[in-house]
């Protein structure tokens, strides 16, 4: 059987950073709330030129430079924070990277689990057709509430992958656990563009998702946890991960200690939480800092509230390291523009109606940015 999984993947944030030590001080909380407590350094910002798409582009750019456009027919964009209710923020994507006009593009949507149904889909379309690849995008710029306790699990980022037969990173494993319940723990009414959320609620329903989802992945005849040298979870802030780790141990029986997962902290701790993306930001530090993993098990799980979890596992390919770039992706986030509070709650509550034409000011660095909006639609481009 054909192998398939992750050719390569790659990692863009904002051109803005805010330091939640500054943000701990205003708001009177002992810094190391946000550091240890919710084990959080730093919260990507886009800049009013900057959003998913603009980010989705700029991770995507490498992947294509590295490995051209044959074969792929299919961009799959996966976001909670979707900028149209009807248009794919892919198809801005593919305008701005001259991706080839026959192809299928496509928006997938459920909270952050998004990616990983992507992900899954793609290796369908590459099961039924080896020479196909896939370009999966996850993107998204997480909004709380000014003053909520949610605000320092803010951030924003994307990660592209290419899936693809024979991939050189990670081999993904046919079996999957999933699990889905309706339940109110965080969701996004269509006229706010901050996620409301019950954020107990949230911890036990990401906590029930992963057993059910454990479960049904050793009903479906998934390894047994002994045989998986790594996990990484979804990070809506790390230590959640850590809670995770805990809860799966508890409920397994098996003694998981925390240097399982260590590696996959790095740039979440930076970024903040990418929704869709924050799962694969994960992976993209695993693979970034960890020892040499060749050959070894990596076991995933996705969880998007409201609610939908997976749990799969993937085989860490050999010369995996050959495309990996970690030295880029630091310098890319080490690289971000400190903000202010005052600029950053100024950006934060800034809204521009759809109905009216804005040129939006010239600030990001990156590859490529949001014009404004022009006869209601919105308008990208290159920067110069
Ligand atoms: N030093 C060290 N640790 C401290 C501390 C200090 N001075 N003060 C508090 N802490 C610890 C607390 O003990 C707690 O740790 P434990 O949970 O391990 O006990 C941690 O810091 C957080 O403290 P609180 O629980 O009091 O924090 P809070 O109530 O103010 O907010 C939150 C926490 C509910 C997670 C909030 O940040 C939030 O609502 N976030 C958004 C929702 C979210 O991310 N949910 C995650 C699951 S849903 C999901 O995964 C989908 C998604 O991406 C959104």
């Amino acid at each position: 059987m054909t192998s398939i999984g992750i050719h390569d993947l790659a990692l863009a944030t904002t051109h803005h950073v805010v330091d939640l030590a500054e943000l701990a001080e205003d708001a009177g909380v002992d810094p190391a709330k946000y550091h240890i407590g919710l084990g959080q350094d730093r919260m990507s910002v886009p800049t009013a030129d900057e959003d998913i798409v603009t980010m989705g582009a700029e991770a995507a750019l490498p992947l294509l430079q590295r490995h051209g456009t044959d074969g792929i027919r299919t961009l799959l964009f996966a976001t909670e924070s979707g900028v149209d209710q009807s248009k794919s923020a892919g198809l801005f994507v593919h305008e701005l990277l001259g991706l080839p006009r026959t192809m299928r593009v496509v928006e997938f949507k459920q909270a952050c689990y998004g990616a990983t149904a992507a992900l899954q889909s793609a290796l369908g379309f590459v099961a039924r057709n080896p020479q196909e690849r896939v370009l999966v995008i996850s993107s998204d710029v997480a909004r709380y509430e000014l003053g909520s306790a949610g605000e320092p699990t803010q951030g924003a980022g994307a990660v592209a992958m290419l899936v693809a037969a024979d991939p050189a990173l990670l081999e993904i494993e046919p079996v999957s656990g999933v699990a889905a319940r309706d339940v109110d723990d965080f969701w996004r009414p269509n006229d706010s563009t901050t996620a409301v959320v019950d954020g107990r609620l949230s911890l036990t329903a990401y906590l029930g998702a992963l057993t059910t989802a454990w479960d049904d992945f050793t009903a479906a005849g998934g390894v047994g946890i002994e045989q998986i040298d790594r996990f990484c979870f979804h990070q809506p802030f790390t230590k959640m991960a850590r809670k995770a780790l805990t809860g799966l141990a508890q409920h397994t029986g098996a003694t998981l200690t925390d240097e399982l997962q260590e590696a996959t902290f790095a740039y979440n701790r930076e970024l903040g939480n990418t929704y869709t993306a924050s799962l694969y930001a994960g992976l993209a530090s695993l693979l970034d800092h960890d020892d040499d993993l060749a050959g070894r098990r990596i076991g995933l799980f996705s969880y998007g509230s409201g609610a939908v979890g997976e749990f799969f596992t993937g085989l860490v390919r050999p010369g995996y390291q050959q495309l990996r770039r970690r030295e880029s992706t630091e310098a890319q986030i080490a690289g971000r523009v400190r903000l202010g509070l005052p600029a950053y709650r100024e950006l934060h509550g800034a809204e521009h109606p759809s109905d009216t034409d804005w040129e939006a000011p010239s600030v990001t660095e990156g590859a490529f940015r949001f014009a404004g909006i022009r006869d209601r639609a919105r308008r990208y481009e290159a920067t110069p």
